[in-house]
């Protein structure tokens, strides 16, 4: 028997829809479609792009690109465009046509007045103070410091710590295994930099949103950092709390991710840690890339899992399971995104079937990448509309 609920539209604070500069890996409109048969009806884009997003000329270009294609709605014409937009449409101009885009404007070393300018059309301002995917990077903490000073935004930060992977890459040189990933950007690499970002969060009282954190070690300090009463939020993503290192045996650099997944004690600590109330948000960071990209060596092979589609079922399958209560998860996917970033996402809904029984095949999702590392995982609960 069906058992059909509304819950409230998810946020995505945490997506990589590639455009500009990638759009072979993902465009605004296949990432929409993906969102929305995912039951997301809000996203936060990322500005690790080419070019990245870190002026107002790049964010406006983004903003009208995707006002193009998706209408930006109040609630009140959401509702009214639903019925009339989406009769007889296909599901997927259906999906389109109903997502709402924000956001994560980058920060680089010297665009503190480009910031100053976007403050009131950005969901964030968005650090990168270890590299990843792009050539965004701000590791010096005096910088952050005064962005911290100067602006009023919540921050995004992506905390790995530069120094120590520049270290451990050294170690690893010449070695071609996908699981050095998790040895090169280790646990400490991680709570290093969440470490460092939190102490300037006592100095200036600023905002901070710790994107993935993956380890038992960044649990334990925004834990602490929180008690203290600090203006910390942290975000988790599905693939660390739904895969562990083991993972690199059956898809070896497909799971290369940064941050890296990790062992099964981290996974544990972080599904405590939703329990105790220290992770605010679920972030898909859906990260596409083709299959022709990841099957190359370690050190050729980019980063990043793509997500954004299998978010819900797979949370959905861990409320079937007991791991977590509707209401949790109702907070982790949008009451709380909606408050830090202050987003309007009333009117929004999603409909799920709690007791659908089916299974992840990627030829199903509709990501221009093609691939799922939840391939063939059986799960009970599905999005049926949003
Ligand atoms: O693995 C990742 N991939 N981590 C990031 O921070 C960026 C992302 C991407 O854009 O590919
Ligand atoms: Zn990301």
């Amino acid at each position: 028997m069906s058992k059909k609920i509304s819950i409230p539209g998810i946020i995505d604070p945490h997506v990589h829809f590639r455009t500009p500069g990638a759009e072979y890996k993902e465009d605004y409109r296949s990432g929409s479609a993906a969102a929305l048969a995912g039951g997301v009806t809000y996203v936060l884009d990322m500005p690790n792009t080419n070019p990245a997003t870190t002026t107002e000329a790049d964010l406006d270009w983004k903003i009208r690109e995707t006002e193009k294609i998706a209408g930006n709605y109040s609630s009140s014409e959401r509702s009214e465009s639903r019925s009339a937009i989406f009769v007889g449409i296909s599901r997927q101009a259906r999906a389109v046509n109903s997502l709402k885009f924000g956001f994560n404007f980058g920060a680089t070393n010297n665009n503190l007045e480009e910031i100053k300018k976007v403050e009131d059309k950005i969901a964030s301002i968005k650090v990168y103070f270890g590299s990843s995917t792009g050539n965004l990077l701000v590791n010096d903490l005096k910088i952050i410091e005064k962005m911290m000073q100067e602006t009023t935004k919540v921050i995004t930060v992506h905390a790995e710590d530069e120094e120590l992977i520049q270290k451990n890459t050294k170690k690893y040189e010449g070695q071609a295994d996908p699981k050095i990933h998790s040895l090169i950007r280790n646990p400490e690499t991680a709570a290093s930099a969440v470490e460092k970002l939190l102490n300037l969060v006592r100095k200036t009282n600023h905002p901070v949103y710790f994107c993935h954190i993956s380890t038992k070690d960044e649990v334990e300090l925004i834990k602490k950092a929180k008690a203290e009463g600090l203006p910390v939020y942290a975000e988790v993503t599905p693939h660390h709390l739904f895969l562990d290192e083991s993972a690199y045996d059956k898809w070896g650099n497909f799971v290369k991710v940064n941050p890296p997944i990790r062992s099964k004690d981290h996974v544990k600590a972080l599904w405590d840690a939703i329990d105790a109330g220290i992770i605010d948000c679920l972030g898909s960071d859906h990260a596409p890339h083709l299959p022709e990209e990841k099957k190359q060596g370690y050190w050729q092979a980019p980063s990043g899992i793509p997500g954004v589609e299998t978010l819900l079922p797979l949370i959905l399958n861990a409320v079937n399971e007991g791991k977590l209560t509707m209401e949790k998860l109702i907070e982790l996917t949008s009451t709380n995104a909606s408050r830090i970033f202050g987003l309007d996402n009333a009117g929004a809904e999603t409909i799920v079937d709690m007791n659908e029984i089916w299974e992840v095949n990627a030829k199903d999702l509709h990501s221009k990448c093609g691939w799922s590392p939840y391939e063939g995982m059986g799960l009970k609960g599905r999005v049926i509309s949003i």
